[in-house]
């Protein structure tokens, strides 16, 4: 098999292709001038990688996976998951339609640190692998602290900080609405400390803006943000600077400016 790179994975592809020792099949993307996508895969068996953090992401994998005969699926970065159940009445369930969409057509689906277990019950048959273990190798040697945002990320912020070799505490979080999150401090002694905030994805940046708020209140000498997928919405980055971030490092599941952590080794692992 063949690795098959969709434009939003070009250099992540490249990297598992070099790690694996796989070749890099032979594909076209491009748009018709009306905007539509047009695909052509000349294998017909492969490993399609491509990150979901777009509509036209996702279009460029499914049709990619579509043409092949034996296909199977890398999603670094599995988009829609946040929407794994309905919230309100008559939502769509994003997350079940793309599980369906990709293992009708792959006959295996690996992705890197699925939003939640909610979203990952909708698949069949994924391998969801952890990029926490390679956050913490990162920082290993540094003299930080690592902080949850949230409590649901504590499970995550434990497994870095193990890698890291630091100490770990957790923030609550109380969201207010989609836009807004307000939280408060659990136990943390962060006086005079390096802190990173540790999650698994940064979107519009508020979880992490309103943690360091807290955290640089309580005396934090430094404030780094770390996590799995650099979403980055809404110019994201640059509000994260003005709240006195020091640096953003991230994986690239989502490549970017702040991918400074490969996942390739890890998805060439496992394929
Ligand atoms: C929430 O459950 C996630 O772990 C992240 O904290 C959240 O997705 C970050 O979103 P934002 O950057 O928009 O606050």
């Amino acid at each position: 098999m063949k690795i098959i790179p969709c434009p939003s994975s070009p250099l992540l592809a490249r990297r598992i292709a070099e790690t694996t020792g796989m070749e890099i099949g032979e594909a076209i993307f491009r748009r018709f001038p009306d905007g539509e996508l047009y695909v052509r895969v000349m294998e017909r068996e492969g490993v399609v990688v491509g990150s979901i953090n777009s509509n036209d992401d996702l279009i460029a994998l499914i049709f990619a996976l579509d043409v092949l005969d034996k296909a199977k699926a890398v999603v670094p970065y599995m988009g829609y998951a946040r929407q794994d159940k309905v919230f309100q009445e008559g939502e769509a369930v994003s997350i079940k339609i793309v599980a369906e969409m990709l293992e009708s057509r792959a006959e295996e689906v690996v992705t890197v640190n699925i939003h939640s277990n909610e979203a990952a019950s909708h698949f069949k048959r994924l391998m969801n692998l952890d990029a926490m273990p390679l956050l913490g190798e990162y920082f290993a040697e540094k003299d930080v602290v690592m902080v949850s945002p949230d409590k649901g990320s504590v499970e995550r912020v434990k497994i870095a900080a193990k890698h890291a070799g630091c100490e770990w505490d957790y923030m609550e979080k109380r969201r207010i609405d989609a836009e807004t999150v307000e939280i408060t401090p659990k136990s943390i002694d962060v006086e005079g400390k390096d802190v990173v905030i540790v999650d698994d994805i940064i979107s519009t940046g508020g979880t992490v803006v309103e943690a360091a708020k807290i955290l640089y209140r309580l005396g934090a000498k430094s404030v780094i943000a770390a996590c799995v997928h650099a979403v980055l919405a809404e110019n994201a980055a640059i509000k994260l600077f003005n709240a006195g971030i020091k640096d953003i490092v991230a994986t690239d599941t989502i490549e970017c400016a702040f991918s400074k952590i490969s996942v390739a080794g890890l998805v060439a692992e496992n394929i």
